[in-house]
């Protein structure tokens, strides 16, 4: 068995997890919004036409803020079209994903969705074909009280109180070719700090993500984010990250070593705020909002086939990728990497949330239930809030293709009010269990509540309709505690959450 160690003290702390590392993303694309969260006539489905059992799955992952509307759609979005009597709004192409967009769930109906959910809105603006005029409108429509013309017709619209909605997204991914409206980083960063402006002064409360680089691996990334941090710097508090990965080549070694890539890629969004932040003698630091981020390739090429003979259809079963057991441990890996970096990644959206790269499935019709990596998140989400720990984690390493000195075993820790750690561990090894070894010394007398295990011997293993538990967490062997040292068993490729408390 290989051997790990943990070392930690409940002193030495990277910062206060804000609960928006565990947000979501629902886009009008594919059926994430028809015959994901809204499916009238759905047995399930509420006197609004929101299926109930999506609803109970949404509620269970506590997800504290869902982005919306797009993503790509957004850039060919007009807010207007989703507001008012709902069968006189608009049927538009939508250029991002050649689908037909019915604008039957508009952003009164997302809002009382997001109530029932019990989570917030995160709004995106439309800056690849609109404006600052759009934007500041929508704030306007979104959050006065009243006594203007839009929030006296938001008020008509039967929204008495106003939405509040507190962050919004200044456009998305504007630095690739594939967006509608698709900018150079000084031209989105004017633009960007121009809606920022005036979206701030119809409510000065509200917080601004300007959009980073769609991925790490764009030719743009870096000089993208200092020209455009250099028009907008003042006006923004968070700047966007979006990575996905996959595994097509089927090395698993390789894919679970994956969110060393994506340390870096924070790791080099950080240093460039804050030497833009510097340049500009700026007392200000921005943040991170990782609003973007899951694993993706798996529909890849059913996603051709069904452009070829559906274009412009309602609600196409466009990205959606069915997620295995590896997959589930990446995602651990990713969130061990989010908490790792919790004092600048303030909030992360997984993309998305039902249908489309999601951890929740539909059948029109039919069943809801939880993919494999709905696990990791919900275990992060419940569990991973307070403080992040600082922890050093010695562990043996491994060589692959694109990584050298890889960690067996990866490891993050928070702390509550109360004093409770909890641990999150991903082995990557193979075939070999790992023996954890954690000093809890310094936190006083310690009990392990719980040992949570995420392991299946086929890491290509999935859930269905079928078989909604194939993939599921167990509970794990509690290890042995001796004079405030715990030995823990982590198991093979596993995801490991431990749970202690303090006496
Ligand atoms: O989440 C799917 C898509 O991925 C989003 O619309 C876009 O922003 C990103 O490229």
């Amino acid at each position: 068995m290989k051997k790990a160690k943990l070392i930690m003290d409940r002193d030495f702390s990277i910062g206060k997890v804000d609960p928006r590392l565990y947000g979501s993303f629902i886009e009008h694309l594919g059926r994430a919004v028809y015959g994901g969260i809204y499916e009238p006539g759905h047995p399930k489905a509420d006197e609004e036409g929101f299926r109930q059992d999506v609803i109970d799955l949404v509620r269970r992952l506590q997800v504290p803020v869902v982005r919306y509307p797009g993503g790509n759609f957004v850039s060919g979005f007009n807010w207007e079209d989703s507001i008012g009597p709902k069968e006189q709004r608009p049927k538009r192409l939508d250029l991002a994903w050649f689908t037909t967009e019915t604008n039957e769930v508009g952003l009164h109906e997302f809002a009382s969705w997001a109530r029932k959910a019990n989570t917030q809105i995160m709004y995106a603006v439309n800056l690849g074909t609109r404006g600052v005029d759009a934007a500041r409108s929508v704030v306007e429509y979104a959050n006065h009280p009243s006594g203007s013309y839009l929030s006296d017709l938001r008020q008509r619209n039967g929204q008495k109180d106003p939405f509040g909605i507190k962050l919004w997204c200044l456009g998305n991914e504007m630095d690739g070719p594939w967006q509608i409206g698709h900018k150079t980083a000084v031209e989105y960063g004017r633009l960007a700090n121009e809606a920022a402006k005036a979206m701030k002064w119809v409510d000065p409360t509200i917080e601004l993500v300007a959009s980073g680089s769609s991925a790490y691996t764009m030719k743009t990334f870096g000089s993208w984010e200092m020209e455009m941090l250099d028009e907008c710097y003042e006006n923004v508090d968070y700047v966007s990250l979006h990575r996905y990965y996959g595994n097509p080549s089927n090395n698993t070694p390789d894919f679970l070593a994956r969110s060393m890539d994506l340390d870096s890629f924070i790791r080099g969004v950080v240093a460039i705020c804050d030497a833009v932040g510097s340049k500009k003698h700026a007392k200000k630091k921005l943040n991170l909002s990782f609003d973007e981020w899951n694993v993706w390739y798996h529909s890849n090429e059913q996603d051709k086939e069904i452009w070829k003979q559906d274009k412009w259809n309602r609600a196409l079963p466009l990205l959606e990728d069915v997620y295995n057991f590896e997959d589930a441990l990446l995602i651990g890996s990713m969130l061990i990497t989010f908490l790792k970096n919790a004092d600048r990644v303030k909030i992360a959206c997984m993309a998305q949330l039902v249908n489309v790269i999601a951890p929740i499935m539909t059948r029109n019709g039919g069943a809801a239930w939880a993919q494999t990596i709905y696990w990791p998140l919900m275990h992060a989400s419940v569990y991973g809030r307070g403080t992040a720990l600082r922890p050093i984690v010695e562990s043996p390493v491994y060589d692959c293709t694109d990584y050298e000195a890889v960690p067996y075993v990866d490891a993050a820790a928070t702390m509550d009010e109360e004093g409770n750690v909890t641990i999150f561990a991903v082995n990557r090894d193979l075939g070999e269990d790992a023996l954890l070894s954690v000093d809890l010394r310094a936190f006083g007398e310690m009990k392990v509540e719980e040992h949570i295990v995420l392991h299946h011997d086929d890491v290509k293993a999935v859930n269905t309709e079928e078989k909604p538990e194939e993939v599921a967490p167990v509970t794990g062997e509690k290890g042995q505690m001796d004079g405030g040292k715990l030995e823990i068993v982590l198991p093979a490729l596993s995801w490991n959450v431990i749970r202690l408390s303090a006496k």
